[in-house]
């Protein structure tokens, strides 16, 4: 609904039920509907508010992982809202073009609200994502893939969190969906389909591959599309990261092909491909320019190290307190975060209210597909990682910004840290 310029949003988290295995009806959470919710889509200088109602029996809260937005706005744990109580917020998009998401961020509930289904996608569209020549037609070449992983009981219901294993691994499932569907299909023609791909799942990392193998070019990844793009066969995103990939179906008229992961070496989504004439398309050699963070000179460098031991998760000795602040970060100054993991578990380090650029992996250059900016970072097993970043709007007191791994499980069993701007 468009009111006075302004893109407005009536979100509302409620329960529902998904009849996923035969004969059962799984208890859900979603937003506007029984599983995940609605996709937003809005261009770069739109201004959009957002209602969030909360139809549950329980306090939720919805962020917008991904958006540069203040503190007031960004829908941490301090922003909870209680049942049958609604929260409305307003912001200026004013961010590339990119895929982002937005999921609760409940206190030490966000797993638990997330495996229930509350989830969506955030789309930002720009100068250069309009102008760019790219297959944009949502849902028929444009498609968007959210890839997650549940665990069911006997009964059919979802199994959340249940042990210390749970805790320390993340909560992972045998049943595999997309966009909330089991055994998914997918029709398409032809021609260069675009993927844009997250990882939703609640600690699963994914090395998404096609069965023949075949190659497939990616052109953005959490908050940008990438400065050219990139060919690859394997395409590793862990818990929150997003991609877009570019795949060419022209070879395939009339035949089918699975899309699937090379960890656990399933078929996650069958795709059907229409006896059509195929097209032939031409991917764009350069995508963007990407300015931020050139030539970072600045000796300003804050340490977190990843601390994990059985039953306690922590960043830098502590665990996440809500009535603690742990960083002052200044408002506009390019700092070099140096994110240092000492267990051999990977972790992905996420950021509130930012885009960074990764700077270095044990010294040396990041992968070529992750020189877009990000949101999300996958820290290696005893791995230290550099990123530069910046903070263009403030976070107060009241209402700070996050750091945490998004492994939701060592999210909200405290591996988390709450941090001001100003
Ligand atoms: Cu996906 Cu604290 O966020
Ligand atoms: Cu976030
Ligand atoms: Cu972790």
């Amino acid at each position: 609904k468009i009111r006075d310029g302004i893109k407005e949003f009536n979100l509302t988290v409620q329960e529902g039920s998904v009849e996923f295995l035969n004969g059962a009806k799984t208890k859900t959470f979603g937003v506007n509907t029984d599983f995940l919710g609605p996709t937003i889509k809005v261009q770069r200088d739109d201004t959009v508010k957002i209602n969030v109602k909360n139809s549950l029996k329980e306090n939720t809260v919805l962020h917008w992982h991904g958006l540069k937005v203040p503190g007031i706005s960004d829908g941490g744990p301090n922003r909870s809202i209680k049942p049958n109580n609604s929260w409305t917020t307003q912001y200026k998009i004013e961010q590339r073009a990119s895929m982002c998401w937005y999921h609760p961020h409940t206190h030490e509930k966000t797993g638990y609200q997330v495996f229930m289904g509350i989830a969506g996608l955030f789309i930002i569209e720009d100068e250069d994502s309009n102008s760019l020549n790219l297959p944009k037609e949502y849902g028929i070449d444009d498609i968007p893939l959210v890839f997650q992983d549940r665990r069911f009981d006997m009964k059919g219901q979802f199994l959340y969190k249940q042990s210390m294993h749970d805790t320390m691994m993340g909560v992972t499932g045998s049943i595999s969906l997309v966009n909330g569907v089991i055994d998914p299909i997918l029709e398409v023609s032809p021609k260069t389909i675009r993927f844009r791909i997250m990882n939703g799942s609640n600690a699963r990392i994914n090395k998404f591959m096609f069965n023949d193998l075949r190659e497939f070019t990616q052109i953005a990844g959490d908050s940008s599309f990438l400065p050219k793009p990139v060919k690859m066969k394997t395409l590793l995103l862990a818990s929150a990261e997003r991609a877009e990939i570019l795949v060419d179906f022209s070879d395939l008229a009339g035949k089918e092909i699975y899309f699937g992961d090379g960890f656990s070496n399933k078929p996650l989504l069958k795709i059907l491909v229409k006896n059509e004439k195929p097209q032939k398309f031409s991917i764009p050699s350069t995508l963007i320019e990407i300015e931020e963070y050139k030539n970072v000179a600045t000796k300003n460098i804050r340490e977190f190290t990843l601390n994990m031991r059985p039953g306690w998760l922590a960043i830098n000795g502590k665990q996440m307190d809500m009535n603690r602040i742990d960083e002052i970060v200044p408002l506009n100054k390019v700092e070099i975060w140096r994110i240092k993991n000492q267990q051999r578990m990977p972790h992905p380090f996420h950021i509130h209210g930012c885009s960074f650029r990764i700077l270095s992996r044990d010294g040396k250059a990041t992968f070529e597909n992750e020189t877009c900016l990000k949101d999300t970072v996958l820290v290696y097993g005893n791995e230290t990682v550099e990123i530069a970043v910046k903070f263009e709007h403030e976070s107060t007191k009241e209402f700070p910004y996050m750091y945490h791994c998004h492994i939701l499980e060592h999210e909200d069993a405290g591996m988390m840290g709450q941090f001001i701007v100003k």
